[in-house]
């Protein structure tokens, strides 16, 4: 059932008053709570083995809900070097605007990582794999170094879904999501998910989410739950393809370099097989041809498509440097090993022939 509504009548006005001074359960109004919120928090919360969950209307309204409700003016918040391009524009502009300072780092580098901490650091923010390098980061040692400053470690597990990743289990305080991607899974909704301890997540019901407003609709939920309940069979799916579309990678005489954990060629694939119950449907690659050969891959698909986001059951090719990370300083994106010319591939859940004969006619071209 979808409650699609904005309000939620009272009896009277007393029991009106009893809700908004929280003396008595019930919903009030959609922004601040709605039945399918509830029931798509539940099934989170469950999933990533949390104590509760939030729900917002995209992946960049849950991670800016939860970073500016465990953050003020004065502290300091680490981020890993490699992240979405958003995330890295909200952290490192927008966040000292408010007078949170921050500093990026390989988080995959412990003594580094620690090197950066500081005491008044609250936040320890990383993607793992990170989109697109999927360099892969130790969530259990990352959780440790993150504790022992006293800072919440905050984990995007976008990439990976509980189905295939539970950061909480492995130490760490907070697990966002854009539920946009294989959480949903069909590419027909925007959302956005966070799961932690119940007194972060009720500060920003109340509060935060409450106050910035970043709240889903109420039929964009029910899609939402809609999708989870395939979850499971579309994240095999997509790693048996990915695996699969990778080795064909490995093996094409244009390609230079296939990133993908699940090969043994990762130089995290041990970590990986450690920390995650599969290795996902991410796989990117850099081209002999860089960038030119790039431009005539991506081109020149024809069943995949050319366009941003990912986890869908479509497959869906796009270009980090110039799309999804243009916001990130070239110099920044060298440093953290994205190259002008990576390829992100987002493979779907179609017939894995149809993908690889797609990308081989597509690799055709590069002269
Ligand atoms: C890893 C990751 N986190 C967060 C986001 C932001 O999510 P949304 O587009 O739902 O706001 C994205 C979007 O591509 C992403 O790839």
């Amino acid at each position: 059932m979808i409650y699609q509504t904005s309000t939620f009548t009272f009896e009277n006005v007393e029991q009106g008053a009893r809700r908004f001074a929280g003396l008595e359960p019930g919903y009030i109004y959609t922004r601040i709570g709605n039945p399918n919120m509830t029931e798509l928090q539940e099934r989170m919360a469950s999933l990533e083995n949390g104590e509760d969950a939030v729900s917002a209307c995209s992946g960049m309204a849950a991670i800016s809900t939860a970073l500016l409700s465990i953050l003020k003016q004065g502290d300091h918040i680490v981020a890993s070097n490699m992240l979405y391009g958003c995330t890295y524009d909200l952290i490192s502009q927008m966040l000292p605007d408010f007078g949170i300072e921050a500093s990026f780092v390989d988080a995959s580098d412990t003594n580094a990582l620690r090197a950066t901490m500081r005491p008044n650091t609250k936040a320890l923010y990383i993607e793992t794999p990170a989109n697109p390098t999927m360099k892969i980061i130790d969530i259990r040692a990352a959780a440790d170094i993150s504790h022992e400053y006293g800072a919440y470690l905050v984990v995007d597990n976008t990439f990976m879904t509980p189905y295939l990743q539970r950061p909480l289990e492995l130490g760490a305080d907070i697990v966002v999501h854009s539920a946009t991607k294989y959480l949903g899974g069909h590419g027909d909704l925007v959302s956005g998910v966070i799961v932690g301890p119940e007194h972060l997540t009720s500060k920003m019901k109340k509060r935060y989410l409450k106050d910035l407003g970043g709240i889903p609709s109420p039929f964009d939920i029910w899609l939402l739950a809609r999708g989870i309940k395939t979850l499971g069979v579309r994240m095999d799916r997509h790693c048996q393809n990915a695996m699969l579309v990778a080795e064909f990678l490995v093996n094409c005489p244009q390609v230079a370099t296939v990133y993908y954990p699940g090969l043994p060629s990762h130089p995290q694939h041990e970590l990986a097989k450690k920390q995650m119950d599969g290795f996902g449907g991410m796989v990117s690659f850099d081209l002999k041809g860089g960038l030119d050969a790039g431009c005539t891959l991506m081109n020149n698909v024809r069943m995949i498509s050319l366009a941003v986001s990912l986890g869908s059951v479509d497959s869906l090719i796009e270009h980090p440097a110039s799309m999804t990370h243009a916001c990130v300083p070239q110099v920044e994106r060298h440093a953290a090993g994205l190259t002008d010319g990576l390829v992100r591939l987002s493979v779907g859940i179609e017939d894995v022939e149809d993908i690889i004969s797609d990308l081989k006619q597509a690799l055709d071209n590069i002269k």
